[in-house]
């Protein structure tokens, strides 16, 4: 499977990281355009180029890692979707301070997301964990950084869980967009979770 990063910030960058080091290629994209990002893919390696947002989103599997106001401009524009696999890492926030929540309402952040990548088959991952526990190898002493999920198409979970597992995460499905998207958005009981599974 080929993949891609619409956002090569810190966590598009650390999630690519995983992706080369487990052998796979990856594209990835800044706003900035591909030129800004020479330096980030000599560091990650050959298996890693630099592409346009729409070459990125291209990928089999693409990685959505760009601040919430960007998401409408990001997905803007894009090839259709027609199924292809769309990981939302955002999390609905215009800046570090909890009061910089994002109120939907009843819209889920992954929801938002689906809204604005029609035919993509979303899944929201990684937005629960901060960075430090995102970036390094995810296989700790104690055990395998737990990483939530959610999403309405069981074919998408499970080749996201594979290749989460694969890039040595522990992957725990939360159910689905509306129900396991809230449990990790910002507020819910899951966001922020940091834990191993014991094996
Ligand atoms: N940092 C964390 O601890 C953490 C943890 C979990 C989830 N998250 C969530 O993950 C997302 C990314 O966070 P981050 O810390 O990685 O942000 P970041 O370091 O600021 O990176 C954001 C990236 O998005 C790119 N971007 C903006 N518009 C774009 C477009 N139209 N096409 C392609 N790329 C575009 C930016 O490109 P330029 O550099 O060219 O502007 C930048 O590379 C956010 O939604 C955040 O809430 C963050």
């Amino acid at each position: 499977m080929d993949f891609g990063i619409v956002g090569a910030g810190t966590v598009g960058q650390g999630i690519a990281g995983h992706l080369v080091r487990a052998g796979h290629r990856v594209v990835l994209s800044a706003r900035r355009g591909p030129d800004a990002l020479s330096d980030t893919v000599a560091r990650l390696g050959p298996r890693a180029t630099a592409g346009t947002t729409a070459e990125a989103a291209a990928a089999a599997m693409v990685f959505l890692a760009v601040r919430w106001p960007d998401i409408p401009a990001a997905l803007a524009g894009l090839p259709a979707w027609d199924g292809r696999i769309l990981v939302d890492t955002t999390n609905q926030m215009t800046g570090p301070d909890p009061s910089n929540h994002v109120d939907l309402g009843t819209e889920t952040g992954s929801e938002f997301v689906a809204r604005h990548a029609p035919g993509a088959r979303v899944v929201k991952a990684f937005n629960t964990l901060f960075a430090r526990y995102i970036v390094p190898d995810p296989r700790h002493a104690d055990g395998r950084q737990l990483l939530f999920y959610a999403g309405d198409d069981v074919d998408a979970k499970a080749g996201f869980r594979a290749v989460a597992d694969q890039i040595g995460f522990a992957p725990v499905d939360a159910g689905s967009l509306p129900d396991g998207g809230r449990l990790m958005q910002v507020g819910g009981l899951l966001s922020a979770l940091h834990a191993v599974k014991q094996d």
